[in-house]
């Protein structure tokens, strides 16, 4: 098992790359903080499935866009797990609208969602990793950042603004073993996808070099790597799992 002993908070892991991302760090021999938003019941199965492999789960209801409570969170595991190896900021809202039809509270909410929680989560367990020795932080930007999308004018800068904070973090913190990445996905099978027309999808399917969208273990896998020893002389990276769309 690679990641045997550590412990790991994933934002957003009620379902879909979140939980994916849960169950596969926990196979791996993690305790997990399985947090969500709003939708408790199949949170609390992926924490049942976790302790199923017998590992300890924390399942934690938190909005992560609000400091308060990102800081409750990390509280919450630290006071469980006595640490956190590895943190996954992977909750993300989409909002396929273009700008005209943005209004400034959508675009508010969907920069606090998926980046300024990324600072937020960060914060709350720097102080942790560098007294420790060391840690993985782990961003869930998109290729939607790197190219543009039909996602929106806000999901896309969102996430190319977890790529720069991702560096930035990385710079920072480097000299204190605290090892920070981002991985880029594009169409992998969950929700988020969901609001594309039958033409839309017929059109994204075509687009894909692999032409399939992706599983989300295939995703999870790529998390392992960069929480694992596999990912030791690795930070400021962005990995994509897009199945070809973007070759950056
Ligand atoms: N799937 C893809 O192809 C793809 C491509 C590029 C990037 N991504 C990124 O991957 C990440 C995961 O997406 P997904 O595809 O798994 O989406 P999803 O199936 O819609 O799941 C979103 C997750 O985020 C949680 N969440 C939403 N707002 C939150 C908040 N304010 N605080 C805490 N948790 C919150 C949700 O919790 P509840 O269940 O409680 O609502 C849920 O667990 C996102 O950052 C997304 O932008 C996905």
């Amino acid at each position: 098992m690679r990641l045997e002993g550590k412990t790991a908070i994933v934002t957003g892991s009620s379902r879909g790359l979140g939980r994916a991302i849960a169950l596969a760090i926990a196979r791996e021999g993690a305790d997990v903080l399985v947090n969500f938003a709003s939708r408790e019941e199949p949170a609390k199965e992926v924490a049942a499935a976790i302790e199923q492999l017998g590992r300890r789960a924390i399942l934690h209801r938190a909005d992560v866009s609000n400091g308060a409570q990102a800081r409750a969170m990390v509280q919450a595991a630290v006071a469980t797990f006595g640490r956190v190896d590895i943190l996954v900021n992977n909750a993300g809202i989409t909002l396929p609208k273009g700008l005209l039809e943005t209004s400034e509270a959508e675009w508010d909410r969907v920069l606090a969602v998926n980046l300024k929680s990324v600072f937020l989560c960060s914060q709350a367990v720097a102080e942790g990793m560098i007294a420790q020795g060391g840690g993985r932080i782990i961003n869930i930007a998109s290729t939607a950042g790197q190219t543009g999308s039909l996602s929106g004018p806000a999901y896309c800068a969102s996430k190319a603004g977890v790529e720069g904070l991702t560096k930035s973090l990385a710079r920072a913190f480097a000299r204190h073993n605290v090892l920070v990445n981002a991985i880029a996905p594009a169409l992998i099978d969950t929700e988020i996808l969901y609001w594309r027309t039958p033409e839309q999808w017929k059109t994204t399917l075509e687009s894909i070099p692999l032409k399939r969208l992706g599983d989300p273990n295939d995703l999870a896998e790529a998390v392992v790597f960069l929480a694992s020893n596999g990912g030791n002389f690795v930070t400021g990276a962005t990995l994509d799992v897009n199945g070809g769309l973007h070759m950056g």
